[in-house]
């Protein structure tokens, strides 16, 4: 089976956006990236925003496949909102998991699940609507429970799916407990179309389980993975950790922290000929190198020359991105890297320039999560008393 696997960036809120896409293919190139979920409504969106998915509207040649997802309570939001996207995109996902508070009152995301004519009927408008194959569902495995799972896959046998996506909890479950792998075994049993499955992908340790429990599953989506360690989809690729050392995970970040401010709608326009140069056909990966030619790209694009790491300023904004990136990658490196201080920094150069403390060898080291840091992507109710971190924004693990 896992000569077979494909593995893709899972749709992440404050996460999967066209920075993180594009540096994350240089990192560690996913088969394809979700969007994360544009919120339709009646009125919104009128067209595309320019940054909700530029690779599909500015026809980029990146070495992924753009999946754009869209969250709404109502079919005919997601049928015109589709519709503008079908222009660019091979389909569209339409999100039924989203847990938070705001979208579940409004009837959207996981409140899609609470009743299965209600979710079966919103497919079935979509088929109507729009061509067989150009719509995708992702789905958690029920709203309180999974009691209804079977009904709400079962409606969808006859629906023309491109693909359905099961993250394997439930709404309540919101982060807690273990994806139930064998509920999406079921789905993908009971589907005529590939079903996807999600949760807890870690590493290559991660799968040999899952395989067994989900057999007939050879797509997956890795998110909160893909945050402990960007490299780990060329180790699922290679079936082996990745080895790379402090000085290119300097690069990378700095990397993150340019591609960030280039990907704001009004500087999309200077990442252009970057992409058009063709520095996404191949990924960085584990070459120093590599990521010292794209830093060198993206500076001049950015700044007009190459500046030492010490002396790149970006605003509070996209230092706050690359903190939410750092909090979560140190967890994958050696220990000496998860201590709070470089949290503190006030500025990007400081935090990059921080990091020779960190390992002045600039020794080769594997990255690889650690389970006893897995407090740091728990819900709030499981969440210990602060430990020895910094509070800091981190990406909210609300959707
Ligand atoms: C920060 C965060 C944001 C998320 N945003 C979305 C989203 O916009 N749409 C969606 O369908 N799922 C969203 N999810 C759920 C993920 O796509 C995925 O199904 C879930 O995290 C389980 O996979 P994992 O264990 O690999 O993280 C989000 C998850 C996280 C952690």
């Amino acid at each position: 089976m896992s000569g077979r696997a494909t593995f893709g960036l899972a749709p992440m809120e404050g996460v999967s956006e066209l920075p993180f896409r594009l540096w994350l293919a240089q990192v560690s190139a996913p088969a394809f990236a979700s969007t994360p979920f544009l919120r339709a409504t009646d009125t919104f969106p009128a067209q595309i925003p320019i940054d909700f998915a530029a690779e599909l509207t500015r026809e980029w040649d990146v070495p992924y496949q753009l999946i754009p997802q869209v969250m709404t309570a109502d079919p005919d939001d997601f049928v015109r909102t589709a519709r503008l996207l079908l222009s660019h995109a091979e389909f569209v996902d339409l999100n039924c998991g989203c847990p938070s508070p705001n979208p579940v009152s409004g009837g959207a995301g996981s409140s899609l699940l609470k009743d299965p004519a209600l979710f079966v009927g919103f497919a079935e408008r979509m088929a109507d609507a729009l061509p067989a194959q150009s719509f995708s569902i992702k789905m958690r495995t029920g709203f309180d429970d999974t009691a209804a799972f079977d009904v709400l896959t079962h409606g969808l046998r006859s629906v023309p799916l491109k693909q359905l996506t099961v993250h394997g909890r439930t709404r309540r479950d919101r982060y807690d407990g273990s994806s139930r792998w064998d509920l999406i075994q079921k789905a993908a049993e009971q589907l005529p179309c590939s079903v996807v499955g999600s949760g807890d992908i870690l590493g290559v340790d991660s799968m040999p389980p899952i395989h067994a429990m989900a057999p007939s599953v050879s797509r997956f989506i890795v998110g909160r993975g893909a945050l402990r360690n960007p490299w780990i989809f060329l180790e699922l690729r290679n079936q082996k950790p990745v080895a790379i050392r402090r000085s290119l995970v300097q690069k990378a970040l700095a990397c993150f922290a340019l591609l960030t401010d280039l990907g704001m709608d009004h500087q999309i326009d200077r990442l252009e000929p970057l992409v058009q140069k063709g520095l996404w056909k191949t990924s960085a990966g584990t070459h120093s190198e590599a990521w010292a030619a794209l830093y060198d790209e993206l500076c001049v694009a950015h700044s007009g020359k190459i500046l030492p790491l010490k002396d790149l300023e970006l605003d509070r904004i996209t230092l706050g991105r690359v903190k939410m990136v750092w909090n979560y990658l140190r967890s994958s490196l050696p220990a000496p890297y998860f201590e709070p201080l470089l949290l503190r920094s006030k500025s990007l150069g400081e935090l990059l320039s921080g990091l020779e403390r960190l390992d002045p060898a600039d020794e080769s080291f594997l990255v690889s999560h650690r389970s006893e840091w897995d407090w740091l992507f728990t819900s709030s109710r499981q969440k210990p008393t602060p430990a020895a971190s910094e509070p800091i924004q981190l990406a909210s693990i609300t959707t």
